[in-house]
């Protein structure tokens, strides 16, 4: 393994799983100038290793096991890995790039339930040296970063509630991993709810499940679409209400709003530079932003920096993190079963 500690060697990234998400990775390394480069790209996909890792010139490898022998006899160059795999199968590369000193960044969710999220938390923990990460991608969009501290300075008022839709239309998610429990752990909230709980915890803090409602499209298929309503169980804002809106058979949506009682702020990310504050009385107001799109190469950048021991790590959500939105996601599809 290679060190780098704030030379201008370019940090070496290794991507385990070079599926639909490694693009955003993969364009958040180029878009970095010479700050970081993919070294190697592991797939048990072998077509899918070989295409990523020639695009960076990287080597490919066809498993994880494969990956850290070479690592271990001193054939491949990593200085920290993204983990873009299924949850099902993320536990032990963790755990094994860990042990190695090597830092992690792995996609949301955390892993496919509570279960295994405390595992992996437990594994963080036993290596509180080494950086872990989750990719919750939506801290580092610039209009949430904006919101969070208009809020702090009081912008709306006191905060009462969260408003969060992450919806779309698209009905062959009825045949992916994504919508297979066994693989994904459960449907839609999983898949973008967790995102909305992450920004709860960020925006709000830590979110309690009062009630949720799914909808099953498919027969033996995660839920197709879930409404789940939260508070704050903790901090300055706590007992303050979230309402999360996730579907995959719903009209494209994509919003984050935050009412107070004097005012709220809105973004859509349709309108990627436009945050909208809206006062009790009176026009509302469009604060201009910078886009969200630049969430991954932010984050990514974000990752190697805390990992050099450059930017704080606390930026990125943490092990504790991803626990407490798989909890959360547990609580509300067995609260969804109840009802
Ligand atoms: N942050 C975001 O906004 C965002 C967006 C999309 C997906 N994701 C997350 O990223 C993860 C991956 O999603 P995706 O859409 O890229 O899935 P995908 O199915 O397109 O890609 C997964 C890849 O992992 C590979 N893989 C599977 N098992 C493996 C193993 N044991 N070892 C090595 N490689 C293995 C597959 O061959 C495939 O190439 C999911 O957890 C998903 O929720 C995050």
């Amino acid at each position: 393994m290679s060190h780098n500690s704030g030379n201008q060697a370019p940090f070496a990234i290794a991507i385990l799983g070079a599926g639909g998400i490694s693009n955003a990775h993969s364009a958040a390394v180029k878009d970095s100038g010479d700050t970081l480069r993919i070294s190697c790209v592991i797939d048990t996909n072998k077509e899918n290793a070989r295409k990523l890792a020639d695009e960076h010139g990287a080597a490919a490898f066809d498993s994880a096991q494969q990956f850290f022998d070479a690592v271990d006899a001193g054939e491949a160059t990593v200085d920290g890995i993204v983990i873009c795999t299924p949850p099902t199968v993320r536990i032990e590369p963790i755990r094994a790039a860990l042990e190695r000193g090597i830092p992690v960044l792995t996609e949301k969710p955390v892993a496919m339930n509570a279960e295994d999220a405390s595992r992996v938390a437990e594994i963080a923990a036993a290596h509180p040296d080494t950086l872990f990460g989750v990719a919750y991608c939506h801290r580092f969009a610039p209009p949430i970063i904006a919101m969070k501290q208009l809020v702090a300075e009081g912008k709306i008022g006191r905060l009462t509630r969260f408003e969060n839709t992450f919806a779309f239309y698209h009905p062959p998610m009825a045949e992916r991993w994504m919508s297979d429990p066994a693989v994904s752990g459960g449907g839609s909230f999983i898949d973008t709810g967790c995102h909305s709980l992450d920004l709860f915890r960020y925006l709000v803090g830590p979110a309690e499940v009062v009630g949720s409602v799914f909808d099953n499209d498919w027969s033996g298929r995660g839920e197709s679409s879930a409404t789940v309503l939260v508070k704050a169980s903790d901090g300055p804002h706590a007992g303050v209400a979230g309402v999360i809106l996730a579907g995959w058979l719903e009209p494209e949506r994509f919003t984050v709003g935050l009412v107070g009682t004097n005012g709220s702020l809105h973004y859509d990310y349709m309108k990627p530079t436009e945050l909208i504050y809206r006062p009790g009385i009176g026009e509302p107001e469009l604060i201009k932003v910078e886009s969200h799109e630049v969430r991954f190469s932010r984050q990514l950048i974000h990752f190697a920096r805390a990992a050099r021991g450059d930017a704080p790590r606390g930026d990125l959500a943490d092990a504790r993190d991803g626990l407490g939105a798989a909890e959360a996601v547990d609580r509300a599809a067995r609260a969804a079963k109840i009802i």
